[in-house]
């Protein structure tokens, strides 16, 4: 198995972008724009404020600090997302203007919403959560699949002031009750059911199964109609969304928000415990999400813009939604998969829908690849003007196939790195600004001081390769851990005090292009999703077989990384494909299908340390097949497990 991750993609040329005349931001532009951004943050910020409509507009812009660990800005602005979504829009006149397009899972299912309709939307769902007693500052769960009320569910939590936590519609009933009874959330919209790729996802179900298994008593379940499956509805907790919709008045007024008000909570994973309820709060991010968009994509008016990334994880949020109709953007949303009913799907729709920007995840782009030029080369692709990729490193084959074959070798392409916790781009060529670089994302946005730091926190200048950090804070950074300011605190601003550390290793070379290496801590990307390796290290240790596991990624030449489990079982037990396919079973049902191990591993120790540490680097090689470079090993406690451990290197 080849390794998807660029090994040296500092080698690689640079390629001149395209020159066009209309683009936002010239390379002159963008000097000029950094030099100031980092000079006068609060200058510049104040300035890309007025992107955004304040009922009260902000006089102290950045008060942030990170130690101790305090980030606001804007913060005595005040203003209403949706508003700034949606109605201002209207106001404007541009209410007949397309804002969202939505495709089924079925090719030609289509709905589209102008500015007027979703405004229309908007109140009816916003009426509906008023209606089922949903206040400022409630926690609403959204579950739900790529459908339009799923957009429209998060605006109107933004438009009456309840804080949105989206759950992607592929996480487990268990997943989904963590999740719930960690943010105490009282409110839930799902649907029915959801398609992707021709089979149902059982929504209504598995919110059922969530609230019963876990005794979760919740106010109301606000269910969407969307395939028409059967679900079952209880009485007094249960309502279909259209009965409670027209029952709802007409209008209903935007709620004013202090800028650092919240407006959603997104679960992620780290490195230890359970997934983290990273908090965003309004008025930086709006800006924030703004800006980027403006700038990365360079929309102009009347283009259609698709990014594929679910509502259910952060890309969705800022580049789906938010972003683009904070520009009054034209948005396509996507409920299915790239690979149903063929491998065309994607340039099938690009070319239906006439779309101009194309956002995407390299594991997409690699699992295209693999079916070779054809499937894109049967449709026009001619309206395409740039094309992005997110969610984990692109090697540099996989950039020059998607440049070349989906790009015609014209587009610009950017590779936007960023994070849930960074609620926006962060790093990213240009499209019209600066050459690009294959493999590596770039150079960083307005206001961003990236930092490589070595492990003690040294920092590193020119060319080197560390640690990376940002060194001051951005109107769109992450405020807390939901419930947990000591967890925030721990997690992204103790290894490196005084800076947010990332969890990513980069490279740095003579250009100052950045590229990121992959992470360095206990967290895998797989597809795009991010993992803890804990997280699935606790769900096989449920199994009342298995003593021990220990998780790690390995390289997946489709996946990015894969999921490679290392079991020990109970004194006396055999492993059996019984075993098997039951640990694969119970790590879907702990977790949701993306977190299906790869690899299971069964042996009969791990490799500690004489403390008892689990000695992670070498099940990282092994798992690698990467054998003869195991390093130091003569602090095991029982070195010969190793050799166990490379003997029974198997593939389950
Ligand atoms: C992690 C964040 C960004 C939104 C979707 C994922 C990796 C993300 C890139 C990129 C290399 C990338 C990093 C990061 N990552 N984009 N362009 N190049 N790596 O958000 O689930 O919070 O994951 O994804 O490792 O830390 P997320």
């Amino acid at each position: 198995m080849t390794s998807p991750t660029p090994q040296d993609a500092t080698a690689e040329a640079l390629i001149a972008p395209p020159v066009d005349p209309e683009t936002w931001c010239t390379p002159a532009q963008y000097g000029e724009l950094y030099a100031a951004s980092l000079r006068d943050p609060d200058g510049f910020w104040a300035l890309q404020a007025d992107r955004i409509d304040w009922s009260a507009k902000p006089t102290r812009i950045n008060r942030s600090s990170f130690d101790p660990v305090d980030i606001r800005w804007y913060e005595d602005g005040e203003l209403n997302l949706c508003f700034n979504c949606v109605d201002r829009h209207v106001f404007a006149g541009h209410g007949g203007d397309t804002a969202l397009i939505w495709e089924g899972d079925t090719p030609g299912d289509v709905r589209s919403l102008t500015y007027d309709d979703l405004l229309r939307e908007v109140q009816a769902m916003a009426g509906a959560l008023k209606t089922l007693g949903a206040q400022k500052g409630d926690r609403v769960t959204i579950y739900m699949p790529m459908v339009l009320e799923g957009a429209i569910a998060m605006l109107a939590c933004a438009r009456i002031g309840a804080v949105h936590s989206v759950v992607f519609g592929g996480f487990s009933p268990e997943a989904l009750a963590g999740r719930i009874e960690d943010c105490a959330s009282r409110f839930i919209v799902t649907a029915d059911a959801g398609m992707r790729g021709g089979k149902t996802v059982p929504l209504k179900a598995n919110v059922d199964a969530a609230l019963e298994q876990h005794g979760i008593d919740v106010e109301a379940v606000l269910v969407v109609r969307h395939t028409g499956s059967d679900v079952t509805m209880t009485e007094g907790r249960d309502h279909w969304y259209r009965d409670v919709a027209a029952t709802v008045p007409a209008t209903c007024p935007c709620e004013p928000m202090g800028a650092e008000d919240p407006l959603f909570i997104l679960y992620t994973s780290g490195s230890t415990g359970k997934p983290k309820g990273v908090l965003h709060t309004t008025g930086g991010y709006a800006v924030w999400v703004a800006t980027t968009f403006h700038y990365a994509f360079d929309y102009r008016p009347g283009e259609v813009y698709w990014c594929t990334a679910d509502i259910g994880w952060v890309t969705g949020h800022s580049y789906s939604v938010y972003g683009p109709l904070l520009n009054r953007a034209t948005s396509l949303l996507f409920e299915g998969v790239p690979n149903y009913p063929d491998h065309s799907r994607f340039w099938d729709m690009c070319e239906r829908h006439g779309v101009n920007i194309f956002y995407t995840a390299p594991t997409a782009i690699r699992a295209l690849m693999r079916e070779g030029d054809a499937p894109v080369e049967r449709h026009d692709l001619s309206a395409l003007r740039l094309i992005g990729s997110v969610g984990e490193p692109i090697n540099p084959e996989a950039w020059r196939w998607y440049h070349r074959v989906v790009g015609k070798g014209q587009t610009p392409v950017i590779d936007t790195w960023w994070q849930t916790e960074t609620g926006g781009i962060m790093i990213t060529t240009l499209p019209y600004a600066h050459a690009m670089r294959p493999g590596s994302a770039g150079l960083p946005f307005f206001g961003i001081d990236p930092e490589l730091v070595d492990a003690d926190g040294n920092i590193l200048d020119g060319a080197t390769e560390g640690n990376l950090c940002i060194a001051a804070s951005w109107p769109g950074q992450a405020r807390t851990v939901y419930g947990d300011h000591d967890r925030f605190v721990q997690t992204y601003f103790s290894t490196y005090k005084g800076k947010y550390f990332t969890g990513d290793g980069c490279k740095r070379d003579e250009d100052g292009y950045y590229r990121i290496t992959g992470r360095v801590d206990d967290v895998i990307n797989v597809s795009g999703h991010r993992m803890g390796t804990a997280e699935v290290e606790s769900a096989l240790v449920l199994h009342p077989r298995v003593a021990e596991a220990a998780v790690v990624g390995f390289p997946h030449d489709i996946k990015g990384q894969g999921i490679y489990c290392y079991v020990t079982l109970n004194v006396g037990e055999e492993a059996d494909d019984a075993l098997t396919a039951e640990l694969k079973a119970l790590v879907r049902k702990e977790i949701g299908p993306i977190a299906t191990p790869d690899h299971l591993h069964f042996t009969p120790a791990l490799p500690k340390t004489r403390s008892g540490k689990i000695m992670r680097r070498i099940l990282r090689k092994i798992a690698e097949n990467d054998v003869g470079a195991l390093g130091d090993t003569s602090t095991l406690a029982d070195p010969a497990v190793v050799d166990a451990l490379i003997a029974g290197r198997r593939v389950v």
